[in-house]
Formats: C-alpha cells, structure tokens, sequence
C-alpha cells in the first residue's frame, strides 16, 4: 500500500482525481491537504468521508509545520492542486495568488525534499503559455509568457519545480492543462457560472466581444492525465494536456441556452477582462506518445452530463452560490451584471 498526498483535494479537479484514483486503484491510500479556502468544499467528497483509503487533513500548504506532519507518513508522491485558481480574482486582488501558488509550492517542494518523497507532481495550466493568435498551438517547448497575475504566480512555481529538479535531483514532473469543466466546479468559471445563472433565467456576462477562444477538456480526461504522469512521467518533464476542443466563448454560451432550452436574450456583453487571453490550444502530442493518454469525453456529451448534474445538484448549487462567493460576486461585479 503507497500512500499519496494531494493538496487541494476539496477543490474542484482535486476532488474529481481523488474520486477516480480510489474507484480505480485499491493499492493506494490518500491524505487530503486542503486549507478549505472559498474554493475548498468538503461536501464534493462528502461521500468519500469514511472511505478506508482516504483521510483529510486541514492544512496550509504555505504552513511548513503542518505540510511536514502531513509528510511524515511515509508519502510516495506529492500532487499539487493546491491554489488560487481564478483569473478574475487575481486581477482584484494578487496577494494570495503569489502566497500560495508561489510560496506554497516553493514550501511543499522544501518539505517533500526534506522527507525524501520520491516524486512530486505539479499540477500547473496551459495559461503559463500566454496567448495565441490565429493560429499555431501550445506545446512543452513554447516559451512561457503568463499574462495574469493567476498565470504568472503558476508560472512562478513551475520555474521553482524545474530548479529543484536541476538544483536538487528532485524527480517532478510538470502537468500543463487546458480549461476544465465538468461536476463540483466553483460557479464562478464560465460553464458553472453560466449552467446556473441560465437554469435561473439569470443573464451571463460575456465579456467583451465573446470570441476568446478555450480548449475545452472534461475533469476526468484532466484528471486521468495527471494520474499518468505521477505514474508513468518521467522525472523533470512537462506534459500538456488538452481536449482539441476549440471553442469561442459566445459560441459555447449560445450551446448552453440551447441544451438547457432558453433564448439569446440572457446573453450580457458587459466590459471585458483585463488583458484577456484571447486564444489557447493545446498540442498533448506528447502525453499521447509518452504517456498513452488520449482525451475520450467528447464536449457534447460531456456538457450534457455537466449540466445534468448541475440540474441534479441544486442544494450543492444554492449552498455555494449563497456563500461568500455571492458577497465577493456583488461587490466586485455588481457594475457588470447590473441590468
Ligand atoms: P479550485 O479553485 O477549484 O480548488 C483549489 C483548492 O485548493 C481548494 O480546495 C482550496 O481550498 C485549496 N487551496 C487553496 N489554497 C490553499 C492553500 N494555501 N493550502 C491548501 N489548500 C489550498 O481549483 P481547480 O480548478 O480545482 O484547480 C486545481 C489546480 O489545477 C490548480 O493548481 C489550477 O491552477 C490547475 N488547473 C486548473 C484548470 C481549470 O480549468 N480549472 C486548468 C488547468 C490547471
Ligand atoms: P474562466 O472560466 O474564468 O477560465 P480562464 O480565464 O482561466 O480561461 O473563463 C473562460 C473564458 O470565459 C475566458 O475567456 C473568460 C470568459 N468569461 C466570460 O466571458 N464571462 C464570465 O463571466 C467568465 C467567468 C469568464
């Protein structure tokens, strides 16, 4: 039996990895370390509780007392999910964007070399890449020119995960993933917002023009991903993930109306975001060669699964909406949605 610790765990891939690692792998035990941040829910694993394999610790990753206790249990590898996640919230506010995804890495890194953890996994974003234009695709060896605060502070902790592998022989690998979607994502990302706002005749701030362009890729294909490269990568590589799923943002929303049966009239152009992405897309050749990984949800099936399970989960839906994400939502945004 090998245990693992996963950071972020009650967040939304975290919590989608840790469900298929111990529906699939009964040789494995799992510690969740997660600080439970607005982001952090512990009902998305609710079921899971008392399962044998899993325990979960409340903890900081920036906390070098409680990472190092968490270690101490003869951890075999590390999967860093652990962060700020959302681009919009980082361009209010950078603290804790930097304090986490950069200081937090920087000491889970400290800690898992100090207590000899064989492997560490960091899982990091397409979004280090910056953006593209027309046309062309990320690949591992694109330079990396993050654009936001969010992309810039993970940026951050994939350069610190590559110096300890050549500082230090540390044997991590580096995930790279394109826009997820899929159950228990936080509405506060596009298709969880937009499901929710439309199953409440609520309009959908699109912003500005709505032709950014995402590569969309289910949470499992995302998750699956990462369970291969923490298996099978090889020590000091990158690995792009990605759905081949290019999509513009009005062209996806005018989809979600579609499939849930309303009118363009919910549609809001409101101000764009500052420095937006306009493209990403992801070449996971790589993963496919090395890791024999292949994305095998398709979009339309599962955004119909998505929001079949959003419709299915409305008490999970009203517990976060009503939370403080709804305060944060109605100071910072209440300009851009107000009628
Ligand atoms: P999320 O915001 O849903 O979850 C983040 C989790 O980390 C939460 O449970 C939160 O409580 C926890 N956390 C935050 N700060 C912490 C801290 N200091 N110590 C311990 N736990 C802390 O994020 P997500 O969408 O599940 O993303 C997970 C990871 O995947 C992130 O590293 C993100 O950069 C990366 N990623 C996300 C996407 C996407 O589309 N969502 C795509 C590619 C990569
Ligand atoms: P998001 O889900 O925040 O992911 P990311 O910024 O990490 O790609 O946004 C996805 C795209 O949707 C992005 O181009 C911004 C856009 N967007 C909107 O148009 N309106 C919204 O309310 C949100 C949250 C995002």
């Amino acid at each position: 039996m090998a245990t693992i610790l996963v950071t972020g765990g009650c967040g939304f891939i975290g919590s989608n990895f840790i469900r298929e690692v111990l529906a699939t792998d009964a040789d494995t035990d799992i510690i969740n370390f997660d600080a439970l941040t607005y982001a952090g829910n512990l009902a998305n694993l609710a079921d899971l509780a008392n399962h044998p394999r899993y325990r979960f610790v409340r903890g900081d990753i920036t906390d070098r007392d409680v990472v190092l206790k968490a270690l101490k249990n003869d951890v075999r590898a590390v999967i860093n999910f652990a962060a700020e996640s959302h681009v919009d919230r980082s361009i209010i506010d950078s603290g804790p964007f930097i304090k986490t995804n950069v200081v937090g890495t920087q000491i889970l890194l400290d800690c898992a070399r100090q207590t000899k953890v064989p492997r560490f996994v960091q899982v990091s974003t397409d979004e280090v890449y910056g953006s593209l234009g027309e046309t062309g695709l990320f690949s591992e060896s694109t330079p990396l020119a993050p654009n936001s605060p969010y992309s810039a502070a993970k940026a951050s902790a994939d350069m610190l995960v590559r110096a300890y592998v050549h500082t230090f022989g540390m044997d991590a690998v580096i995930t790279r993933c394109s826009n997820n979607y899929g159950p228990y994502q936080f509405p506060e990302k596009l298709i969880p917002l937009f499901i929710t706002n439309i199953m409440r005749d609520q309009q959908v701030p699109v912003y500005g023009d709505g032709m950014q362009i995402r590569d969309w890729i289910h949470v499992r294909d995302h998750a699956r991903g990462v369970e291969m490269a923490w298996r099978k990568g090889k020590g000091g590589e990158v690995y792009n993930f990605g759905g081949r799923c290019e999509m513009a943002n009005i062209h996806l929303t005018k989809k979600l109306l579609e499939l849930l049966g309303k009118t363009e009239s919910l549609i809001k152009f409101v101000q764009d975001r500052p420095g937006h992405d306009r493209r990403y897309a992801i070449d996971c050749s790589k993963a496919e060669a090395e890791l024999g990984w292949q994305p095998t949800v398709t979009f339309e099936e599962g955004l119909r699964e998505t929001i079949a399970w959003y419709q299915a989960n409305q008490e999970w839906v009203n517990q976060v909406r009503s939370g403080e994400y709804l305060k944060y939502y109605d100071l910072q945004y209440a300009n851009r949605l107000a009628d």
